[in-house]
């Protein structure tokens, strides 16, 4: 293993600098030359790229967002885009590349790895932690920690106005981010996407819990949910109170990692260049049991991660 290409995907996530410089240090002690890739397949596509090294990553652990960019790449959908890729590993003479993205990414490198002889290893990195075959992914404690320290603060508005609110939270069409979010700030109601509770069940809750005393309330709702102006709206007209709208949005993305999320890119970094050298390709590394391991690129683009139902048990009995 002479050059790796790294390359950050899909939608950023904090710590995601974190696992660039840990790639480029690690490859870098075992004199690997690396090239990082700008704006995640658009780089590969159009063959930009800035050469990586230690000193050039130093400074950037502690930094949100990604120092490569990234982009949502429609070229790289179609099989000639996947085809231009492919040409440019092989042009700049890549025996491996290390792509850090969500399960978008890894469905690109799926199709990628039909078309290349270049060894691929995946790093998951996605505020939404949708990814099968990791227990977490970089940025997700970062993002549900950025998410809990405003519901925090909307909480005392909550209760000092005695309403009802609905937080938005990201995760597209999947609800962890939601879940976990809602079960540590003590939601009242949890809205994810795959269990789509109807209107009524949450009136009832709502009706309930002022009978118990409970004035105030907080909703999370996983933006794939469904239409939360909407719900706000009807939830105003159907329990008779007030109820107000905050979507979180993008701040969710951005922010200094957090210790956890720069641990994991870290250790899974590490994991990703042992398989290199190991000649080990198309593996998707991932947080197991406590356990860093790998699965392969296959099993994980083509595998739905679950929701911990458990858990939503959890916060339902504990906002009783
Ligand atoms: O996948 C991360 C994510 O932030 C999702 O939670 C959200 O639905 C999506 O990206 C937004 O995508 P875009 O950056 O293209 O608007």
């Amino acid at each position: 293993m002479k050059r790796i290409g790294v390359i950050t995907t899909g939608g950023d996530a904090p710590g995601m600098n974190a696992a660039i410089r840990a790639v480029t240090r690690l490859a870098a002690s075992k004199n690997i030359e690396v090239l990082g890739f700008r704006r995640g397949w658009e780089g590969l596509i159009t063959n930009t790229f800035i050469q990586l090294n230690a000193r050039s990553v130093s400074g950037i652990i502690q930094l949100g967002g990604t120092i490569l960019h990234t982009h949502r790449s429609p070229e790289f959908e179609k099989p000639e885009g996947i085809i231009k890729a492919a040409q440019t590993l092989r042009l700049n003479n890549i025996d491996g590349l290390v792509v850090i993205g969500g399960d978008g990414s890894f469905r690109g490198a799926c199709d990628l790895s039909e078309e290349t002889e270049t060894l691929i290893a995946g790093i998951p990195a996605s505020i939404d932690n949708d990814v099968y075959g990791t227990e977490e992914t970089i940025g997700f404690d970062t993002a549900v920690n950025t998410a809990v320290e405003e519901i925090d603060k909307i909480r005392d508005t909550a209760i000092s106005h005695e309403r009802i609110f609905i937080v938005e939270v990201m995760g597209r069409e999947r609800g962890f981010l939601a879940l976990t979010v809602g079960l540590t700030v003590g939601a009242e109601v949890i809205l994810v996407p795959e269990e789509r509770d109807p209107k009524e069940k949450i009136v009832k809750t709502i009706q309930e819990n002022a009978e118990k005393g409970k004035k105030s309330g907080l909703i999370v709702a996983a933006e794939g949910f469904g239409d939360t102006h909407k719900l706000a709206r009807e939830l105003e007209k159907d329990a008779g109170v007030e109820v107000r709208l905050s979507v979180l949005g993008y701040a969710q993305r951005g922010g200094s990692p957090s210790a956890r999320s720069r641990l994991l890119a870290n250790l899974f970094a590490k994991e990703a260049v042992e398989l290199l050298l190991d000649k080990q390709g198309d593996r998707m590394v991932g947080l197991q049991k406590g356990e860093i391991t790998s699965i392969t690129l296959e099993k994980s683009c083509k595998t739905r991660k679950p929701l911990n139902f458990e858990l939503l048990k959890l916060a339902n009995t504990l906002a009783t």
